[in-house]
């Protein structure tokens, strides 16, 4: 009972937080007319709790005045992104959302990327260009996972440099007979802080990405010792189009769920 009451407080003070992003979203760009999405994240089964080693089955309903809806496949699937946080003791939620602002942005994955700028940060250029439908943060899709990226080229200089070009460029016979496109549409900047990000990034397994709006993933096995504060903090996200041909004037919307586990 004790931990279902922490967790309402922590509940709220994410809420806090969360609102404190969106009012962040929206002075960005003080003088457009675009207004944020509605995101709404939903779980399938067993709200509010997970057990171990199990499928979560999640949906993720996108309303946005400008863009459109889901519901009517106004919304590109690949944009709209679930980040899957584990957390070994809730308390660490707090201190996962807290200190400096822009911190507890990027933590959410409602700014995402190295950098806070739409056209620069790492994660945000990838939801907002092809790379989801072709990439996953685990499991083989059309090309290798972010973690098998991530396993084979090490984060340096180098790497960088010539994944910049293979993604620029397209490349095939690195991993198997699939090709990838070339990019032509992105900028050096853009396609290093990408690149950057998936060797940073790909090999956490406490925290990783799904893309489309319903989906499914796998809970870890239980640990052996297990205390009953582990959580799963699950936030969805759409960054819109903003307004035609005026760069970054997209505006974020999200939705979060926690889930503790059920013993
Ligand atoms: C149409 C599918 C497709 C899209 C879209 C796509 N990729 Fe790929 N990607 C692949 C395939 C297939 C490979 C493996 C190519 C090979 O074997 O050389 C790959 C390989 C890679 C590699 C590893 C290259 C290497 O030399 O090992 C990186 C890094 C990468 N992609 C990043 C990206 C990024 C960033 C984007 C978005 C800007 C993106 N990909 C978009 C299919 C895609």
């Amino acid at each position: 009972m004790q931990t279902n009451k922490n967790l309402v407080g922590l509940a709220m003070f994410i809420f806090a937080v969360f609102c404190g992003i969106k009012n962040y979203a929206q002075s960005t760009r003080a003088d457009t007319n675009n207004h944020p999405p509605e995101v709404s994240l939903n779980i399938l089964f067993g709200q509010g709790q997970f057990k171990w080693n199990s499928l979560v089955y999640y949906s993720i309903a996108i309303n946005d005045k400008e863009d459109g809806s889901s519901e009517y496949d106004e919304i590109p699937v690949f944009e709209v992104l679930l980040k899957v946080v584990y957390l070994q003791d809730s308390a660490l939620l707090k201190d996962y959302l807290a200190g400096n602002s822009m911190i507890a942005q990027r933590s959410l994955g409602v700014l995402q990327g190295d950098k806070t700028s739409v056209s620069t940060g790492g994660l945000t250029i990838m939801r907002k260009s092809t790379c989801f439908t072709c990439h996953a943060s685990k499991g083989k899709l059309i090309g290798p996972s972010f973690e098998m990226i991530a396993d084979r080229y090490q984060y340096n200089p180098d790497n960088i440099k010539m994944l910049t070009k293979r993604v620029q460029n397209g490349s095939k016979g690195q991993w198997g007979e699939e090709q990838m496109p070339p990019h032509p549409g992105l900028n050096d900047v853009q396609t290093e802080s990408a690149v950057s990000w998936i060797l940073h990034h790909g090999k956490n397994d406490d925290v990783y990405y799904l893309a489309g709006i319903k989906g499914s993933f796998r809970t870890r096995e239980k640990p052996e010792k297990v205390t009953g504060k582990e959580v799963y903090l699950l936030v969805a996200s759409y960054l819109d189009r903003g307004v035609p041909d005026v760069p970054d004037t997209g505006r974020y919307g999200g939705d979060i769920l926690i889930l503790r586990s059920d013993e």
